[in-house]
């Protein structure tokens, strides 16, 4: 067993790591941070326990420490769900430390020698671990997408036969992807909010770095024009996206290109057995209905149309976060990185 932590425990998606870390069967989680707010009280007696499963009173007892280096001693591997702005100099501390960081935060996402990862579309990006170590680097940093960028990339991964340039997507997004005291309940109720700072940004960039080709220990960026307008509506997890990519082949080809999709990893703990769920019902994904499938981890594709339009739907918190980031790092485990 690998001894883990989970810094910004307390959070949306600290929540989620603490749940899928609980029981694993690679990890041992022996270590949570917060702000100062709560480090030093039993995580039982700080945390707001808000999700839809169980607490688990195995974890309740550990205590929770301040967010730095020095409370990471016993661990190897720290999962980061700290705000980009804490997060950029403490995952850079904990790396150059020697620890190995997965990281949910934007801060290090686009640097050169930072792999970009999503398991099924990308695992070959992780050899920019090695460059991180050349360059003088005892640990590394690897990170997963913005949620909505996971769910769009996993939903175009059976779709990169058809040599397509040209993506539009609107999505409308769950209030868990702005964090526990993001989005005020009265200003949600009854509403949509058609902006989310930096959100269309990142759809636009981190796709082409995700779905981009590992080459000469650098990552050459994907020839794609992507075009995001994002919108928060009164949904509590699950990231809803209308996509259009400008493939020519008919829709039967493209049915069946997801249909018939296999990943290019398996044997990890965390992995679904579908990472892409396609659905004929006209009226699917819906949030409420499908966000669970395969443990939170599995995207759901529906209502495919000429054009080529369809609708693509993943849990923000599992699939879109936590759950990323620790397939993140069973990919790095079996790839003895750690
Ligand atoms: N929510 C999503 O769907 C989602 C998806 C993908 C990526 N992300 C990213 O994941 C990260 C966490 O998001 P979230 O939604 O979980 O946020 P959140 O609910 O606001 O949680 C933030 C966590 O960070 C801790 N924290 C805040 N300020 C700190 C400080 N100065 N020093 C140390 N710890 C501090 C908080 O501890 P206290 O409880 O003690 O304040 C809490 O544990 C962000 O970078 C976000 O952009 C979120």
């Amino acid at each position: 067993m690998i001894n883990v932590g989970v810094l910004g425990a307390t959070g949306a998606v600290g929540q989620r790591f603490v749940q899928l870390l609980a029981e694993h069967p690679w990890f041992k989680l022996t270590t949570l941070t917060a702000s100062e707010r709560s480090a030093g009280k039993l995580y039982r007696d700080v945390v707001k326990w808000r999700l839809d499963v169980p607490f688990p009173e195995s974890i309740g007892t550990i205590r929770v420490s301040p967010t730095s280096v020095s409370s990471l001693k016993d661990v190897d591997l720290v999962f980061s769900a700290l705000p980009a702005e804490v997060a950029k100099e403490t995952e850079t501390a904990c790396a150059n430390a020697g620890l190995a960081v997965c990281s949910n935060a934007s801060s290090h996402r686009m640097e050169p020698d930072i792999p970009l990862v999503v398991p099924e579309v990308n695992p070959d990006h992780l050899a920019l671990i090695d460059v991180q170590r050349d360059h003088g680097r005892d640990g590394f940093i690897v990170t997963n997408p913005n949620c909505s960028t996971i769910v769009m990339t996993l939903a175009l991964a059976p779709l990169r036969g058809f040599g397509f340039h040209s993506i539009h997507v609107a999505t409308m997004q769950a209030i868990s992807g702005a964090g526990f005291e993001g989005v005020p309940a009265m200003g949600i109720y009854d509403n949509v909010i058609p902006y989310i700072g930096q959100e269309e940004q990142k759809m636009e960039t981190e796709t082409l770095k995700i779905m981009g080709t590992f080459e000469q220990k650098t990552v050459r960026p994907a020839a794609y024009r992507v075009s995001a307008s994002c919108h928060r509506v009164p949904v509590i997890d699950g990231h809803t996206m209308a996509m259009w990519v400008d493939i020519q082949e008919p829709v039967e080809k493209v049915k069946e290109a997801f249909i018939r999709y296999k990943p290019p990893i398996k044997g990890l703990p965390t992995q679904p057995k579908e990472s892409v769920h396609f659905m004929d019902d006209p009226d699917r994904p819906q949030p409420r209905l499908d966000r669970n499938r395969g443990n939170g981890m599995t995207v759901s594709v529906g209502r495919l149309r000429e054009g080529i339009r369809f609708i693509a739907m993943g849990h923000n918190t599992i699939r879109g976060a936590a759950g990323a980031s620790v397939l993140n790092a069973e990919l790095i485990s079996s790839k003895k990185y750690l």
